[in-house]
């Protein structure tokens, strides 16, 4: 018999949610419409999110951190996602760049990078994709050389979110060429003091429009040895056990996303009346929000179930299927996410598909969730993997 190690919320938990929800709905959304028009960085939510403390919740305690959990960061994400997708990146891509650092950075670099994301004074992004290496991610061409006590950058990181933003980087890099994924070593890159640092234009997306994402250059930037994360080749093994903890929080970012749709479609269906009633009365629209409502809730607690592991695992635990049930929520999550936006735009109809109503901008948003940290195909090529090794 199973000793049945379920996870459950604490009251802790749902205060937390409350509060975010609160802070989320007064600070965040009155701006999400703009942010998205705009396409302009949500420094409002940053604002709102750093001075409630909200901006990297994970940062343990030992660091500065607020030393929050697995599960009270998803729903941090989650709820500043179900207004604006864009400011949901804000505590989702700090906890990316900042957990190579905390899975095998030595304690210098904690001690001296985690500090001032947890202070809200920096931001720190994770830099692993290149123009030709997104999937294949260890088919990158960033070279990083010795050169005495120091490293040599060189190379083009693409489609990095908060680049420009963020002080702070986690740059994968090639240190022995030939040597595959084991060749590959990660640093710390500090683009306020290290030289020869510079980024591209914001390219122009379909969604998440508020979150800039940018090539991050690198020429000849010179970083002292000890901002090497971990031992030489370590670099790619450290990315994916990243990974392994934070596409959790894209589930979490899926999450909220379509719980902002289910929660605005079924507040527009109770108003909206055709054939002399309410469209909610027809059983055709309630079976919808069923369906919406019901596969929501799975794939948050596929996620909720990921989260714990996660934290066991960063608490040192040896999880086996930590690989597995982060990419199946983040799978999950993501696809439930694109269904239930698309869903709610029908649901409201014509004016579901104007800008009038938030529900197109949340269909736009969801997308992204199915394509990075990874595309959704290679998450079911890591789970299949995992299943079958
Ligand atoms: N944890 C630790 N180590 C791992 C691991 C894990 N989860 N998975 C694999 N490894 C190890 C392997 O054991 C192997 O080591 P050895 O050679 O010592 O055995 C090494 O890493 C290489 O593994 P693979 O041979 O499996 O590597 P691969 O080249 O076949 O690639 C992949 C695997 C799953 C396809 C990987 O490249 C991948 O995940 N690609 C998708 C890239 C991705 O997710 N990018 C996200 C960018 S961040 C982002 O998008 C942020 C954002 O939006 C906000
Ligand atoms: P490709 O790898 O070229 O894939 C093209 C298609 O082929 C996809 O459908 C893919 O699923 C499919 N495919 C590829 N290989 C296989 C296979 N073996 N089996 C089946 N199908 C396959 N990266 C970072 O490092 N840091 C960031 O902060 C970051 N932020 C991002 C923000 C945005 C808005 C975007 C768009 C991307 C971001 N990324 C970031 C990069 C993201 O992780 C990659 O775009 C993603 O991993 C896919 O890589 P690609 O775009 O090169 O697609």
């Amino acid at each position: 018999m199973s000793d049945f190690p379920a996870y459950a919320p604490s009251e802790e938990h749902e205060l937390l949610r409350r509060t975010v929800r609160e802070l989320a709905e007064a600070k965040i959304a009155p701006f999400a419409a703009e942010v998205d028009e705009e396409s302009r960085f949500p420094q409002e939510a940053l604002d709102a999110l750093v001075a409630n403390g909200l901006h990297a919740v994970h940062v343990p305690e030992s660091y500065g951190g607020a030393g929050a959990d697995a599960l009270a960061t998803v729903i941090v994400i989650e709820e500043v996602a179900r207004v604006c997708a864009s400011s949901s990146l804000i505590p989702a891509v700090n906890k990316l760049g900042t957990v190579p650092v905390l899975l095998a950075g030595s304690q210098g670099l904690r001690e001296r990078f985690l500090g001032p994301v947890a202070r809200g004074e920096a931001m720190f992004s994770y830099a692993l994709s290149e123009a030709d290496a997104g999937s294949d991610a260890a088919g990158m061409r960033t070279r990083a050389v010795r050169d005495g006590d120091h490293w040599v950058l060189d190379g083009a990181k693409m489609w990095i979110t908060n680049a420009g933003v963020s002080r702070f980087y986690t740059v994968m890099a090639v240190t022995e060429p030939g040597a595959g994924a084991r060749g590959i070593s990660a640093f710390v890159v500090d683009s306020e003091t290290d030289a020869g640092v510079s980024f591209g234009a914001r390219e122009r997306k379909l969604g998440i429009k508020g979150s800039p994402t940018r090539q991050v250059v690198l020429e000849g930037v010179r970083v002292p040895a000890d901002r090497m994360i971990g031992a030489e080749g370590t670099g790619f093994k450290t990315a994916l056990a990243t990974l392994d903890h934070t596409r959790i929080t894209i589930a979490a970012q899926a999450l909220g996303i379509a719980q902002g749709a289910l929660d605005f479609a079924v507040g527009y269906v109770k108003q909206r009346r055709q054939f002399g009633r309410a469209v909610a009365d027809f059983q055709g629209v309630q079976f919808m929000l069923a369906d919406m409502a019901m596969r929501l809730e799975g794939a948050r607690q596929l996620t909720y179930h990921a989260a714990v592991k996660s934290e066991r695992a960063m608490g040192g635990e040896r999880v086996p299927d930590l690989t597995f049930v982060s990419s199946a929520c983040k799978t999950l999550a993501s696809d439930v996410a694109m269904d239930v936006t698309t869903d709610a735009v029908q649901l409201l109809g014509g004016y579901g598909y104007t800008r009038e109503f938030p529900v197109e901008r949340m269909m736009r948003d969801a997308k992204i969730t199915q394509i990075y940290e990874g595309t959704n195909q290679i998450q079911r090529m890591v789970m299949a993997r995992q299943l079958l090794k």
